[in-house]
């Protein structure tokens, strides 16, 4: 049976940012969570390796034969075949069928692990020498770093067996002079073509090995090695399959794919294209987290060596047309989303255009700081941050600093890469749940027609609770799972959330009273009605939202995930700008004329061909069985979904959008409330209104006039206010010069005035000191809660207006200072205030007989 390849951004599995290998699609299986529909299934997997524990990134272009996305074909058994067969069929298609030279073909096995308690595959051996006529001095034994198998840090695993082909001599390209070429030894001479892995273990978080129920078989081809030694090509990079791309980058930058670092920089574009394409299409984007931050570095990469080419502005988007061209058929999502990905990768480009500049000027500030010291070293912590930061990769830095006869401490900065990769460790541990029972029964699903249903336990552990059937929705599509109880004479059970583990439905939740449940037990199970009622509005509302939100901004708009709930609902999607007000609004109108015009909403499962050929809108980037359900709301809306919806639209009652926001570059996100919620937002939004009108004293429909009128009367009020302030203290302050007294001929002013703020305060000090003409002014004034000092001072007097307001302020036990000529401070104590007035005069008298300024 022919499997299509799962998306490269993996569902459901939280240890892995990219699909990195064939079997990951079929890791539920392994694990025993899944049933097996087809024993033996083929296949060709979209896989990205650029994280965790497979990561080619930094050999992709350097050498002919890596790729950050390649085509893994597989071949499988799911507890069928094993051992003998595999092998047998492996060399039967590439020494039979495709008639490679069997002379040339090497065959690995595993020779043992101690550490895990692993004896060496001798079973393996023994077919190799039975099932195919391999010389047996080809057949060679090698550890776990070569001939064990394994996804990640957790997962499915097992030993394998590889088929090497010998290229020849001239392929060797190691330069260690103790290089002996031969098979894992390192060189390009010697290539893997074919892994044959038994997965017979699934490794735990605590890094044991445990049996699986069954054994499998797992094969993995790289497509473009095979076709490179099919097609006699010396590098993967000259199959027919990357020609287009590699002319076209000949055309954009105007030159031919030769060796050196421009051969480099042409290998690097052909294959970083195909992987953001790929991923972008599946749904992923630039950005700065985990999986989005993988492909930024891979754009960045990729910009960097369009540089070496001469290519400064944007120009990678370009190659999307003609990987779609040659991919299309094989992939139709690249045709369908070729626009998106080409906006998405330029954007980004242009976006890296500035941040390399801005790199460039951080550069030059760290070279001045590095020829300030006399040194020669451009510090490795400094080119670190060029990379983390702005995406500088090593080697530009070095040839930046070389053109300032400085060296970089690539020590240091490998210290730090390191530190970083610790710390950013992509791939997280655990987080796959599974379930300690195997049944021939898996819990099949009746909600669609069924609030409650009596049903029998098949399995209990740890709050966790699987029946024969369920009305209880898993949580999946967008839309959370259900709520609600299970129970009979025995026990009460309250089902908090409901989610797959592999295909059972599983009810999570509390024992709230009586004996665990057992297997067999007869229960009744039913889910909280209100709660399915209000998520089934926003379901089914969320389908027309995502046909009005098409019909008004354009066919681009694709869902691009959806949070489908109880309480609200939220829907993003590919659209490049802010959606307008008026769109809004729009949208909104559309969607409640389909919802008043009480439209039927149909489901029926056909398919997926079929589906297709009806228009229904799939996902990008989703995994759909062969047979799939279509949501059909009269001709408005289409979709391929599991979901749980309204009969009628009637039933959604009123919609309203709350809220427009950016969620990534490329996708939006609306936030909307149907049913009683959005009655209830509405009710909330025409309280507010009546109260405000109230207030303002008019009715509703003059509210806002009203208030716009009263808001410009504040403002010439506000206006007027300022004006006569000012002239108040004008007049105080001329008030207080003609009371003030001298002291060793210096004019002296305190005082306490009435000022809103502490700008009036400093503006009644200006006036103050211009009036003064040669003297010393402190004023008081309460605001915010505290006094306030201000201490003037004019320019020909020696003594600080700092000194003297902190120590008028020290008397009422606050503090502050400032500059020569004005100087604030301040005290909590307003009740001293009149008391530290009273001793300025002291004060100055003091100062003035201490600094004798006279
Ligand atoms: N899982 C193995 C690999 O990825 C074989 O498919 O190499």
């Amino acid at each position: 049976h022919i499997v299509p390849s799962a998306p490269v951004v993996p569902q459901n599995d939280p240890t892995l940012l990219f699909t990195n290998a064939g079997m990951n699609q079929f890791k539920d299986i392994f694990l025993g969570n899944r049933k097996v529909q087809y024993p033996r299934v083929a296949d060709s997997q979209k896989c990205i390796r650029v994280s965790g524990k497979h990561n080619d990134l930094e050999e992709v272009g350097r050498d002919t034969y890596h790729h950050t996305f390649f085509e893994m074909l597989g071949n499988w058994s799911f507890g069928d075949y094993f051992k003998k067969e595999a092998i047998r069929f492996g060399w039967q298609l590439l020494t039979k069928e495709w008639g490679l030279d069997k002379n040339r073909l090497y065959a690995t096995v595993f020779a043992g692990d101690a550490k895990d308690g692993l004896d060496p595959d001798n079973d393996a051996a023994d077919e190799w020498k039975q099932e195919t006529d391999i010389d047996p001095k080809r057949v060679l034994a090698f550890g776990k770093k070569d001939n064990f198998w394994e996804m990640g840090e957790t997962g499915p695993c097992g030993p394998c067996s590889e088929i090497h082909i010998d290229r020849g001599p001239e392929y060797c390209d190691s330069t260690d002079p103790d290089h002996v070429c031969g098979v894992n030894a390192g060189c390009s001479r010697f290539i893997e073509l074919w892994n044959l892995v038994f997965i017979q273990y699934n490794r735990d978080k605590q890094g044991v090995l445990l049996l699986l129920p069954s054994k499998h078989v797992d094969t993995g081809a790289g497509f473009e090695r095979l076709a490179a030694v099919l097609q006699n090509k010396v590098s993967n990079y000259d199959i027919d399959l990357f020609e287009p791309i590699i002319n076209r980058i000949a055309e954009l930058t105007g030159k031919d794919y030769t060796v050196g670092e421009t051969g480099v920089a042409f290998r690097v574009l052909t294959d970083h294209i195909r992987a953001l394409s790929f991923a972008i299409a599946d749904g992923a984007i630039p950005s700065n987290e985990a999986r989005g931050y993988v492909l930024r570095r891979i754009l960045r990469r990729g910009a960097r060596f369009g540089r070496v080419l001469g290519k400064h502005e944007p120009f990678i988007y370009k190659l999307v047309a003609p990987l779609a061209e040659t991919m299309g058929d094989a992939y139709p999502e690249l045709r369908q989303r070729q626009e998106y990905i080409e906006r998405v990768i330029r954007a980004e480009e242009e976006s890296f255009g500035k941040t390399l500049d801005r790199g460039i000027e951080l550069f030059e500030q760290k070279v001045q700081n590095v020829l300030a010291l006399g040194k020669s070293v451009f510090p490795g912590s400094d080119a670190f941050l060029l990379h983390d930061t702005y995406g500088f990769p090593l080697d530009l830095t070095q040839l930046m600093a070389e053109e300032k006869k400085l060296t970089v401490d690539v020590e240091g900065f490998n210290r730090e890469m390191k530190a970083q990769r610790k710390r950013s460790s992509m791939e997280k541990a655990s987080g796959y749940d599974t379930l300690n029972f195997e049944s021939e029964k898996h819990s099949t699903f009746v909600g669609y027609e069924n609030d409650k249903i009596n049903t029998k336990v098949l399995h209990y552990e740890d709050g966790r609770l699987v029946l024969e059937e369920t009305p209880f929705y898993a949580e999946s599509g967008g839309q959370i799972g259900d709520r609600g109880r299970i129970f009979n004479d025995n026990f009460q059970f309250r089902v908090e959330a409901t989610r797959y583990i592999g295909e059972n439905i599983v009810h999570f939740g509390s024992l709230l009273s009586g004996e665990k449940p057992k297997s067999g037990e007869a229960v009744n199970a039913e889910i909280d009605r209100v709660a399915r009622r209000a998520t089934e509005r926003n379901h089914t509302v969320t389908h027309l939202a995502h046909a009005a939100l098409r019909q008004v901004l354009g066919d681009h708009v694709h869902q691009a995930g959806s949070l489908v709930h109880f309480d609200h609902m939220r829907f993003d999607f590919t659209h490049f700008e802010k959606v307008k007000d008026h769109e809004l609004k729009e949208i909104e109108t559309i969607v409640n004329e389909h919802i008043l015009n009480n439209h039927t909403v149909q489901w029926q499962v056909m398919a997926l061909e079929e589906a297709k050929k009806k228009g229904a809108m799939a996902l990008f980037g989703e995994k759909y069985d062969e047979r799939v359900r279509v949501i059909e709301i009269n001709d408005l809306s289409r979709e391929l979904c599991g979901g749980t919806h309204v009969k009628a639209t009637g039933q959604i009652g009123p919609f309203v959008i709350v809220g427009e926001s950016a969620v990534a570059a490329g996708i939006r996100r609306i936030e909307c409330l149907t049913g009683f919620k959005a009655l209830r937002y509405l009710n909330a939004c025409r309280q507010d209104l009546e109260t405000a009108a109230k207030i303002a004293g008019c009715p509703v429909a003059e509210t806002a006039s009203r208030f716009e009128t009263l808001l410009q009367e504040r403002k010439t009020f506000e206006q007027e206010l300022d004006s006569l302030r000012r002239q108040t203290i004008k007049i105080k302050i001329q008030q207080l010069l003609s009371q003030s007294f001298e002291k060793n001929g210096i004019k002296i002013v305190h005082a306490e005035i009435h000022v809103p703020d502490v700008n009036a305060l400093k503006a009644s000090g200006d006036l103050l000191r211009d009036g003064l003409g040669s003297g010393i002014g402190v004023l008081a004034a309460r605001f915010e809660n505290k006094g306030n000092f201000l201490c003037v001072v004019t320019q020909d007097l020696k003594l600080k207006a700092g000194d003297i307001v902190k120590k008028v302020a020290q008397i009422a036990g606050g503090s502050g200072g400032g500059g020569p000529h004005m100087a604030l401070a301040g005290t909590k104590d307003v009740a001293k205030i009149d008391l530290a007035l009273s001793k300025v005069k002291e004060i100055i008298g003091q100062m003035i007989n201490e600094g004798k300024d006279t």
